[in-house]
């Protein structure tokens, strides 16, 4: 089969790697790709969002089955363009991504259908939000509605911070029209875990945990990033828990969602705060996560393709998916400096040709070629996962890895996997 994947980041450069070793899988091309799938793939030079264009991609060159990465198209409609065409796609409708798109949509969402989450108001005026907030005890969650690429909540323990971020989305509309309503939400104490599912909109089956490090510096100091290290699986949580937030949780979602006429297809994730025995719902995401992604895929035994292909047949049911037993993996984000504010780019990689370890991968988020060098395009850069028999071991690969690899201003947390082994 010829696929295309759609995205260019970390997550899309695992499902690339995953992809092509899949015996069902000839030949793979990737809508935008990076310096790094470029060595798997063919990139293609069409932006994830281009949904017509990428159709017609497909259209001339023959491609079998599409794969969609990032949020971005899927909230835009690319799975119902793509079956309107006839094309086969794997990921859910526009209708179903609202899961994610909306934060108002999922929140009312598992309120009907008795999902634990926080407890949450929502508004579209900011003065009623300001007020709200003038009479009420912090600290408090404020979110953007739509898509804000994972910076739109604020956890506010003064109300100074609390009215700075109702502004922020509301008034100088930092996220456009994401910001157009928000929520404001109960803080949630506790650990979290992100649980990713296989589902064909009927069977979930679920994928190893995982738990990433989202803020930029070391001891969860400094302010949210798109992630800066995952371990999986998540060894506190234990296979009780995971059976209850498949129960409670995701099956009732997906339940939810088709009983509502949306089924959704593709990967659902969870984002769980765990606090002593009981969970509540963070968000949900309608893809793979990252920098979840990375650090999950090479433990899985099976093959993704053919996982893709029950899905698409509506027969997961039938799929047996396997996971490397007693196998944990690290993935270490290495960015540019001053993420995840400013930073600069175009800065040559050194190193990446001394990385020969059949344990580690280094996956690619923001890189692109110039000539014969690789060099840094984006805030996230590389995404070093390695796997081991315990985390620890694990964790040392990656960072044997890290120290490899270097840039001008490179950066990276010095702590991922501790608190865990
Ligand atoms: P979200 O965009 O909803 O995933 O929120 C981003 C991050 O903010 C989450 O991964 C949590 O670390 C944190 N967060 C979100 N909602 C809450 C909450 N209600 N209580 C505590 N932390 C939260
Ligand atoms: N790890 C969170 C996300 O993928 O949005």
């Amino acid at each position: 089969m010829k696929i295309l994947v759609v995205g260019g980041g970390g997550k899309e450069h695992a499902i690339v790697w995953k992809l092509s070793q899949s015996r069902f899988v000839e030949k793979v091309y990737c809508a935008p790709g990076n310096a790094g799938i470029a060595r798997l793939a063919e990139n293609v030079n069409i932006a994830d969002t281009d949904i017509r264009n990428l159709a017609s991609f497909v259209e001339k060159n023959g491609v079998d089955f599409t794969v969609v990465g990032p949020e971005a198209p899927l909230s835009e409609g690319i799975v119902d363009y793509f079956n309107d065409r006839k094309l086969n796609i794997f990921g859910p409708t526009r209708k179903a991504a609202l899961i994610e798109s909306s934060k108002i949509f999922a929140k009312d969402f598992m309120k009907e259908f008795r999902i634990p989450t926080a407890s949450f108001v929502s508004f579209d005026r900011a003065e009623d939000a300001i007020h709200f907030l003038e009479h009420h005890s912090l600290p408090l969650v404020i979110k953007a509605d739509g898509l804000a690429s994972g910076k739109g909540a604020t956890i506010a323990d003064t109300l100074e911070e609390a009215k700075d971020a109702v502004r922020r989305a509301m008034i100088e509309r930092a996220w456009g029209e994401a910001g157009r309503r928000i929520i404001i939400e109960e803080f949630l104490p506790g650990h979290e875990v992100s649980l990713l599912a296989f589902t064909d909109g009927k069977t979930v089956l679920p994928m190893v945990t995982s738990t990433e490090y989202k803020r930029v510096s070391d001891g969860g100091h400094g302010p949210n990033t798109g992630g800066m290290g995952t371990i999986a699986p998540n060894p506190n949580v234990d296979k009780k828990t995971v059976d209850r937030i498949v129960e409670e949780v995701l099956k009732p979602t997906v339940d939810g969602l088709r009983y509502r006429g949306s089924p959704f297809k593709g990967v659902l994730y969870a984002g769980i705060m765990i606090r002593e025995n009981d969970f509540k719902v963070l968000e949900f995401n309608c893809r793979f996560g990252d920098p979840e992604t990375q650090a999950v895929l090479p433990l899985l035994e099976s093959d993704l393709m053919e996982i893709m292909l029950h899905i698409h047949h509506d027969r997961l049911e039938e799929a047996e998916i396997k996971w490397k037993e007693n196998i944990f993996s690290v993935c270490v984000i290495m960015a540019s400096g001053g993420y995840p504010k400013r930073y600069k780019k175009g800065f040559q990689i050194k190193g990446l040709d001394k990385i020969n370890d059949n344990q580690t991968v280094v996956f690619h988020a923001g890189t692109t070629r110039v000539g014969e060098k690789i060099v840094t395009d984006g805030g996230r850069v590389l995404a070093i996962t390695s796997w081991d028999k315990n985390l620890k071991a694990a964790r040392d690969r990656a960072y044997r890895a890290v120290e490899k690899i270097s840039w001008e201003k490179e950066y990276h947390r010095k702590d991922i996997g501790i608190g865990f082994i």
